[in-house]
C-alpha cells in the first residue's frame, strides 16, 4: 500500500478520535524512521515515550520473538516465568514491594486509585475515598483517570456523569492543604506534567506535599507513566526529588514498544489487593513481559542513565542557542521548548517536511527521543529542527 491508500482506508474505517499528521511510518531503525516513499526522519518522539530503545532494537526484538515462539499467552490463572521475572525485577530495581501488571498508563493509574481507596477503607472505614490531583495534570482517558486529569477542557458535558471522588488544586502547598478533607485518601501527581506542557514540579512543593501526606496518612501516588524508565536520567523521576512515594505507576517506555502498565507499591500496601480485587486478561502477558525485562536490563544501569542525562543536557544547550527559542523546560530527555513566533503544532508540521518528528505539549514543542539515540542522530535532528524554529 502507498500512503494515500493507507490514509483512505484508515479514515473510512477508524473512529476519527485522532487528529493525525500527514505521515505514515513504514519502519525504522534506532532513531531513524522511514515513510512509504523511503524518506527518512529523525524521530524525537519515541512514539510518545514508548520506543525507549528506538525502532527495531535487536535485543528487544529477539527477546520478544523468542517468547512469541515459546508461549504467547496463558492467563493469570497460572504462574508464568516472564511475568514472575518482570515483577521481581521491577520491585528489585525500584525498591517497591509489590507490582500489578496491566496494559496501559490509564490502567496502571486505575489500579493505583483502587489500591489507595481500599487501603483507606480497610483502615478507616467508609467515606475516605477522595484523591487530590493537580491542575494541568494528565492521568489517562478511562473515565476515572480522565476525571483525575486536572484539565477542564478534557471534561466536556457529553461524557457526563463523571465519577466522584477527585479534587483538583494548584501546585501550591496552601492549595493542597485547602483541598485535604476528612475524605482524602491520596494525592496523585506527575513529577513533570508531560501532556500539560512539560512542567516540572518544584522540589520544595513536592517535599512539603509528602511531609503533609505522611502526617495525615494520605497516600502519595506518583504517575511516572511518561517520566519513568530512565526518561529523566534516573530510573524514576521522583529520585530527583528525594522522596519515597507509597505508589508509583509506569507504562510507555517500560514496554519498549508493546503495551504494558505497572502499579508498584510499598510493603505496607503490598497485601491490600487480595485475590479477586483486581485483574486484567492481558496484564502480565509473557511476550510483553519478556520485552519489558529486556528494556529494564538495558535502562537500569548507571552508565545508561548517565548517558541520558548528558545527551539531554547537550540537546538543551544546543536548542537554547537557536534563534526564536523563548524557554526550555524539562529534565533528561524530556524536553519542552517554547518558541517565540510559532505554536508547537506549526513546528511539528514543518518538522515533518524537514525530516524531523517532534511532539507538542499544549503550545510547546515536546521532545521525547529514544533514550539510546546516537550523537549523530541528535545532531542531524537538531540541525533540521533549528531550520524550522529559526525560519
Ligand atoms: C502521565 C501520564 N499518565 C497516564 C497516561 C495514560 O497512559 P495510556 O495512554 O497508556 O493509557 C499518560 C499518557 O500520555 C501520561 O502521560
Amino acid at each position: 500500500m502507498n500512503f494515500e491508500q493507507i490514509k483512505e482506508i484508515n479514515n473510512s474505517s477508524a473512529m476519527p478520535t485522532y487528529g493525525r499528521y500527514d505521515l505514515a511510518i513504514a519502519g525504522g531503525k534506532g532513531a531513524v524512521a522511514k515513510d512509504f516513499d523511503g524518506k527518512e526522519y529523525i524521530d524525537f518522539t519515541s512514539g510518545i515515550g514508548v520506543n525507549c530503545l528506538g525502532y527495531a532494537d535487536e535485543g528487544w526484538a529477539d527477546a520478544v520473538a523468542v517468547q512469541a515462539h515459546t508461549l504467547s499467552h496463558i492467563s493469570n490463572l497460572y504462574y508464568c516465568e516472564p511475568t514472575a521475572k518482570l515483577t521481581n525485577e521491577l520491585t528489585k530495581a525500584t525498591g517497591f514491594d509489590k507490582a500489578f501488571l496491566g496494559n496501559s498508563g490509564a490502567e496502571a493509574n486505575e489500579c493505583a486509585i483502587k489500591l489507595a481507596r481500599k487501603y483507606s477503607y480497610d483502615k478507616y472505614g467508609e467515606g475516605r475515598y477522595e484523591i487530590i490531583t493537580l491542575n494541568s495534570s494528565f492521568h489517562g482517558r478511562t473515565m476515572n483517570t480522565l476525571t483525575a486529569t486536572g484539565q477542564d477542557a478534557l471534561h466536556p458535558a457529553c461524557f457526563a456523569p463523571y465519577p466522584q471522588g477527585f479534587v483538583y488544586c494548584d501546585k501550591d502547598i496552601d492549595a493542597v492543604k485547602g483541598a485535604i478533607s476528612d475524605k482524602t485518601c491520596a494525592i496523585m501527581m506527575e513529577m513533570i506534567q508531560g501532556e500539560g506542557g512539560v512542567i516540572p514540579l518544584e522540589k520544595d512543593f513536592v517535599n512539603a506535599v509528602c511531609a503533609l501526606a505522611k502526617e495525615k496518612d494520605i497516600l502519595v501516588i506518583i504517575d511516572e507513566v511518561q517520566t519513568g524508565i530512565g526518561r529523566t536520567g534516573t530510573l524514576l523521576a521522583f529520585e530527583n526529588y528525594g522522596i519515597k512515594p507509597d505508589i508509583v505507576t509506569l507504562a510507555k517506555g517500560l514496554g519498549g514498544g508493546l503495551p504494558i502498565g505497572a502499579c508498584l507499591c510499598t510493603a505496607e500496601l503490598g497485601s491490600v489487593m487480595g485475590a479477586g480485587t483486581h485483574g486484567s486478561t492481558f496484564g502480565g502477558n509473557p511476550i510483553v513481559c519478556a520485552g519489558a525485562s529486556y528494556v529494564l536490563s538495558k535502562v537500569n544501569s548507571p552508565d545508561f542513565l548517565e548517558d541520558v542525562k548528558n545527551k539531554g543536557e547537550y540537546m538543551r544547550q544546543k536548542i537554547s542557542a537557536f534563534k526564536n527559542v523563548k524557554s526550555i523546560r524539562g529534565m533528561g530527555m524530556m524536553i519542552g521548548i517554547e518558541v517565540e513566533n510559532k505554536t508547537g503544532s506549526d513546528v511539528v508540521k514543518k518538522g515533518i517536511e524537514n525530516g524531523v518528528i517532534c511532539l507538542t505539549a499544549k503550545t510547546l514543542v515536546r521532545l521525547l527521543p529514544p533514550l539510546n539515540i546516537t550523537n549523530e542522530e541528535i545532531d542531524l535532528g537538531l540541525e533540521r529542527l533549528k531550520e524550522v524554529i529559526e525560519a
